[in-house]
């Protein structure tokens, strides 16, 4: 099954970066060495099994923006699964942007009228006034440039996890067994007694599903009492720092030669396991009670990965 995904956007707004950083685990710091895209570079992923990303990276610089929009109009707009559309927080020709936006969404929606619509504005960590102000105000500016067109907004930097919450959301509407997949991994929580299991995309680390969240009761270990429940509240942002981490780690291994397998940490009240569960991916497993052996939790991971093929 392949899916289309655009990536679209001002010249310089960062699209190869983001590219390169998720897709060829490549660090930020290399990013500034890359060079103008020339046209439409494609690239096919395989992500998940038989679920394949066929990217479209499109150069933004005017000349190629004109042409996708006139001659390469059919071509560039049909099949559409997603489209992302990047914006550069501190831009100075945000009028220019969302003239070329508004005439990307008139082409999907004469060619691809299902595709999702993501808008990342993107170099947030440029933002020369308080974070969430400077964004709020961008995604009202952009939520009204959409008109009728449901549009998903995320504020990006390929400085911190934020690339990785919006990928990963982008990437979970491609996933056609998504539900099925969160449904064994409660199942499959339930039975190492985890917190919470996580499955990762093998090349991307990009979440694909969870488990169900956990009532906050189980989350108190044996015999603690309830007022120790908050040591264990669970951080909003932990799947995409994660990500962001396990990444940031396999580049390390491969600096020194070496490849990344597994991971086993035993802290003072919380064990976690990563280790591979498919060709294709990697399952974090994550349990408050420190009576279960992490071999256990391997154990459990090597029996559960037929099931997950
Ligand atoms: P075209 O290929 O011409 O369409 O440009 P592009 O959108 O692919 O831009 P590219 O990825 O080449 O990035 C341009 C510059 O922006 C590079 O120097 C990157 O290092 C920088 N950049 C990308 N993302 C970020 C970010 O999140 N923050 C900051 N500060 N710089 C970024």
């Amino acid at each position: 099954m392949k899916k289309k995904v655009l990536l679209m956007g001002a010249s310089g707004s960062g699209k190869t970066s983001m590219r390169s950083l998720i897709f060829s685990n490549n660090p930020a710091s290399l990013t500034a060495r890359l060079g103008a895209t020339i046209d439409v570079e494609q690239n096919h992923v395989r992500f998940l099994g038989d679920l394949i990303l066929n990217l479209w990276d499109c150069g933004g610089q005017d000349a190629f923006m004109d042409s996708y929009l006139t001659t390469q109009r059919s071509t560039i707009f049909q099949h559409v699964g997603v489209m992302i559309y990047v914006f550069d927080v501190e831009t100075h020709g945000m009028s220019k942007d969302l003239e070329y936006y508004r005439d990307c969404l008139d082409g999907l929606k004469n060619f691809s009228p299902d595709a999702n619509v993501f808008l990342l504005v993107h170099k947030m960590d440029l933002a020369r006034q308080p974070k969430n102000l400077t964004f709020d105000k961008k995604k009202r500016e952009l939520e009204e440039a959409s008109g009728e067109s449901a549009v998903t907004v995320f504020g990006t930097s390929i400085y911190d996890e934020s690339l990785y919450k919006a990928w990963s959301s982008i990437v979970h509407t491609l996933i056609p067994n998504a539900a099925v997949l969160s449904r064994h991994l409660t199942t499959f929580a339930a039975a190492c007694s985890a917190t919470e299991v996580i499955l990762f995309e093998r090349t991307t680390f990009l979440v694909i599903a969870t488990s169900s969240p956990v009532v906050p009761d189980t989350l108190s270990p044996v015999g603690t009492e309830p007022g120790n429940l908050d040591r264990h509240q669970l951080d909003p942002t932990r799947y995409e720092r994660t990500s962001e981490l396990v990444k940031a780690f396999k580049h390390s291994c491969s600096r020194v030669r070496e490849e990344f397998h597994s991971l086993e940490m035993e802290l003072y009240n919380f064990t976690a396991v990563l280790d591979e569960m498919t060709r294709n991916t990697y399952v974090l497993i994550i349990v408050h009670d420190p009576t279960i052996e992490t071999a256990a939790l391997k154990l459990n991971i090597r029996m559960a990965r037929r099931k997950f093929e």
